[in-house]
């Protein structure tokens, strides 16, 4: 299917690996001009060969300055993708493990870096009559499931993406956001990851980890969701096919939701 985005111009944030890489590699099969974001370039992400940026996202001036050499570099925005987030909190951790601190380094990486780089974006999305595609996590609908600072930065995020939705849908800008279940990147399956400390926690390899959560968690699939399957959702909500999808939150994760 030609998702008709040929020509059109990306910034996707978080895109040195993982669902941003992937991202990245979609946008460019489809003919899309990328802008790529992260604190470092990693050969697979030079490998695709879209223009680069650096910065830590969860600092309050980099937003700014990445959107702003995105358009110098790309001549324009037609698509923003907040992918940008994680944390680094321990699995297990409780309400009393998270001070000050580690509530605001959360919430400045999940929500303020997409708020950031969303209102930096605005007015050439604006312009373009352009799309913001933003990365949730079932963790906001199930916050029981996660660290919680991180669980509620992604509800405040699904809010945030709703009301901006209602604000600049009228005016052109079309913005969705999709909200993955547990996922195969770094996050599970790096040596200091998330999933590496819950496999400790639990006492069982990371490999058993791997093999066993999906089902466990009710994933009727029984396996990880693989980047792919998000970053071909990005692609489609961010394509003029979606026209008539605003303000949607579209979720990816093999049935673990069990609400309506
Ligand atoms: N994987 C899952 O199971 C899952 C499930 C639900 C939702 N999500 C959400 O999906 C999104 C992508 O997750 P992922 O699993 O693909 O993560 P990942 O594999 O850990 O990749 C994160 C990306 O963000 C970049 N990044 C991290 N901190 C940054 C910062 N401060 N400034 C700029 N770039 C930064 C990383 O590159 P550098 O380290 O080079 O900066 C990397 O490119 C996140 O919003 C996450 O919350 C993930």
């Amino acid at each position: 299917m030609d998702m008709q985005l040929a020509g059109k111009t990306a910034l996707v944030t978080g895109a040195s690996k993982g669902m941003g890489l992937e991202i990245v590699r979609v946008l460019r099969e489809e003919g899309v001009a990328v802008a790529a974001a992260s604190r470092a370039v990693t050969a697979e992400l030079a490998e695709t060969g879209v223009i680069t940026l650096t910065g830590d996202l969860s600092d309050s001036e980099a937003p700014a300055r990445i959107v702003a050499e995105a358009v110098t570099a790309l001549g324009g925005l037609d698509i923003l993708v907040n992918n940008v987030g994680g944390g680094a909190a321990a699995p297990g951790a409780g309400f009393l493990d998270f001070d000050d601190a580690a509530w605001s380094s959360t919430f400045d990486l999940n929500l303020y870096a997409a708020v950031r780089t969303t209102r930096a974006a605005l007015p050439e999305l604006l312009t373009s009559r352009g799309s913001v595609v933003t990365i949730s996590s079932d963790s906001a609908r199930r916050p029981q499931s996660a660290p919680l600072p991180y669980g509620a930065a992604k509800a405040a995020l699904n809010a945030v993406m709703k009301g901006l939705s209602a604000e600049y849908g009228p005016q052109g800008v079309r913005i969705n956001t999709i909200t993955p279940s547990s996922t195969l990147t770094a996050l599970w399956t790096g040596e200091q990851s998330f999933g590496a400390g819950l496999a400790t926690a639990m006492n069982i390899s990371n490999e058993e980890l791997l093999a066993t959560l999906p089902a466990q968690m009710g994933m009727i699939t029984g396996r990880f969701i693989e980047p792919r399957e998000i970053a071909t959702a990005v692609a489609y909500l961010a394509s003029p096919l979606a026209d008539s999808v605003h303000g949607a939150n579209w979720i990816i994760d093999a049935g673990v939701s069990e609400t309506v």
